[in-house]
Parts: C-alpha cells; sequence; structure tokens
C-alpha cells in the first residue's frame, strides 16, 4: 500500500519537486484542457495529464521543455502533450494557439529547483556563482548588468519594494560604491555587499531575499504577470478555472486583487447609495482564502513554505 507520503511525493522527480498538486489537481482536475504556463519539470502537468486532461505547456527556459517533453514524451506522442518555450507574457506569439481557450490554466510562479540548482544559471547566492538570473533568452540583462548599470534609485526601489525591505536605499547606496571600484561579476559581490550594507549578521535568509528581488527585477516578472492576468482570464472558456501558485508577497497580492476586481459585480463607486452600473462579475472566487501547503508538505519539502494558491473560475 502507498504511504500518503510517499504518494504525496509521487509527482517530484530530480529537477523540481511540485508543490500543492493534490489541491491543484482537485481544482483543475476535471478540465479536458489545461494551459500549463509554467512547465518547469512537468509534475504538475504529469499530475494532471494522470488525471485526465490534455496539457498545452509553455516556459521561458529552454531547460524546462527539454526536461518537461523528456518526462512527458509518451504523452506527447499519444498527442495529448504539447510544448513551447516562451514567456507566458507573450502567449499570444504563438500562432498555434491562436483563439484557443482551456478549461483550465495554471501560473506556479518563480523558478524550479534546476534552476537554483544549476550554478551556471546565477540564480544561487551560493559562493562563485555568475551573476545572471535569466529565465530564458528574452530576459535580456543580467542580474551583474542590473547591478552595474541601473541607478541608484532604481536599486534601492527594487530592494525596497521586492525584497520588502525598508532600509533597501542603504543597500543600493552600497552597491554603487563597490561597483565604482570593480563591477558585479559573481554571488560573493552581491553576498559582501549585502553584508557590508547590513552588517556581518546577515545571513541565508537576507541573501534569499535579496537575491529573489534582483531576479524578479531581471525577469520583469511582476509586470509580465500583471499584464497577462486578464489576458488568461479571456482564453477560459465559461466556467473555466485559473488557479496561481505564488511564492512572493508582491506576486500573491496581483492576483488576489485581479481575481477580487473579476468577482465584483458592481464597479459603482464606494459612496453610490445604489447600484447604477448594471455590472455583471465576470465570474467567482473558488478559493475564498489562499490555500497554503500542509506541515507534512513542508517538512518533505520546504519551499512550499511560502506557496499560496488561488483559483477563480469564469462565469458559464
Ligand atoms: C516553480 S517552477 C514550475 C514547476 C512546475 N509546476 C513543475 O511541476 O515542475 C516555475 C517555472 O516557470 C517558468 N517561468 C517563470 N516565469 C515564466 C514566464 N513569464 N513565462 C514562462 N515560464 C516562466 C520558470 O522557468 C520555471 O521553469
Amino acid at each position: 500500500m502507498t504511504t500518503p507520503q510517499a504518494a504525496a511525493g509521487r509527482w517530484d522527480s530530480g529537477y523540481h519537486a511540485p508543490v500543492l498538486v493534490a489541491e491543484v489537481v482537485r481544482l483543475l482536475g476535471g478540465a479536458r484542457r489545461v494551459l500549463d504556463c509554467t512547465l518547469g519539470g512537468g509534475g504538475h502537468s504529469a499530475a494532471l495529464l494522470d488525471a485526465g486532461a490534455d496539457i498545452v505547456g509553455i516556459d521561458r527556459d529552454p531547460d524546462a521543455i527539454a526536461a518537461a517533453r523528456a518526462r512527458l514524451a509518451a504523452f506527447e506522442a499519444a498527442g495529448r502533450f504539447r510544448a513551447y518555450c516562451v514567456n507566458y507574457a507573450q502567449l499570444d506569439r504563438i500562432e498555434a494557439l491562436a483563439g484557443a481557450r482551456f478549461d483550465g490554466i495554471l501560473l506556479d510562479l518563480g523558478i524550479s529547483s534546476h534552476q537554483i540548482d544549476d550554478l551556471a544559471r546565477g540564480f544561487s547566492f551560493r559562493e562563485g556563482a555568475p551573476l545572471d538570473m535569466r529565465m530564458g533568452a528574452d530576459a535580456e540583462a543580467s542580474a551583474a548588468d542590473l547591478l552595474n548599470d541601473a541607478d541608484e534609485a532604481e536599486l534601492a526601489r527594487i530592494f525596497r519594494e521586492l525584497a520588502n525591505e525598508p532600509r533597501g536605499a542603504r543597500l543600493a547606496r552600497e552597491v554603487v560604491r563597490r561597483r565604482a571600484n570593480r563591477p558585479f561579476a559573481t554571488s560573493d559581490d552581491l553576498v559582501a555587499a549585502i553584508r557590508g550594507a547590513f552588517g556581518p549578521r546577515t545571513g541565508p535568509a537576507d541573501f534569499a531575499r535579496f537575491f529573489q528581488a534582483v531576479r524578479i527585477a531581471v525577469n520583469d516578472e511582476l509586470a509580465g504577470l500583471e499584464r497577462t492576468l486578464p489576458v488568461l482570464r479571456d482564453r477560459l472558456v465559461p466556467g473555466g478555472t485559473l488557479a496561481v501558485i505564488a511564492y512572493h508577497s508582491g506576486e500573491d497580492r496581483l492576483v488576489k486583487h485581479a481575481m477580487r476586481a473579476w468577482s465584483t459585480a458592481c464597479t459603482c463607486p464606494p459612496r453610490q447609495p445604489v447600484c447604477i452600473c448594471g455590472g455583471r462579475a465576470l465570474g467567482e472566487l473558488v478559493t475564498r482564502k489562499a490555500l497554503t501547503a500542509s506541515e507534512d508538505e513542508v517538512s518533505r519539502n520546504p519551499r512550499a513554505r511560502s506557496a499560496r494558491l488561488r483559483a477563480w473560475r469564469s462565469a458559464e
């Protein structure tokens, strides 16, 4: 008999261990046609294929496309799985998907374990990693380019808003001071700047927060998400479901606000005593509050700790 623990890890691969799989399958498992916008190692897609859905998968990282295609080759051969290497923010550029609509759409944001583990990709704060952090060829400037070229005010904004650091200006000043002597090139340079700005007691949790902020800026992740959420909503069939897993508070806030706005019928100003807009909601929230991972899942897969899953259904 399979233990619940083993069943929970059933969709893990050496590439990536997907989070909240049971919840995603519960929300999207009834769908006939699913668009997986963040294919990664294909873990969620594998679980959804197993539940009977056909999948169109996209990822901006060619490594992910190769790994998912190898894993799901039998489904691709059977015509149940197709993959495209593209930024989901450029979905409309895939001619083969022009006008295509889906019963379910999944976004599992952020990066995969493979991207972190591959030091050459430069997402890691481990020693000696190049400061790259580009998810795909569509991101032009690397993390080193950003740290060497952005003006101090822009760096301060990135550290303040994306790393939730009220003293972001201090780190921005430190980066600008250091790069005047020697350009930023490796993870060690950014770690040293963080330590220089906030003292030797800063540790891995701080490094992770600032590296994540730089990664989000390099890949233009928040603006891409904000622009694309309504595009994905409009790719749903009536009654179709959009499910989004976010790991960063800024991403989760965008998702929460968008889904709430689409679920609101009346768009009259708050002080209007009687509704005059005659508005009709575009759909409804499936999750009132974000779903989070169980303690069991977090102990098995620590990156599930910050995951927030929200889902929304379009009106019939
Ligand atoms: C958390 S992983 C997804 C893991 C996947 N659900 C699985 O089960 O293996 C996020 C993936 O999304 C991809 N990604 C992030 N932003 C993207 C974007 N704007 N367009 C396309 N892919 C993106 C990353 O390259 C990464 O492979």
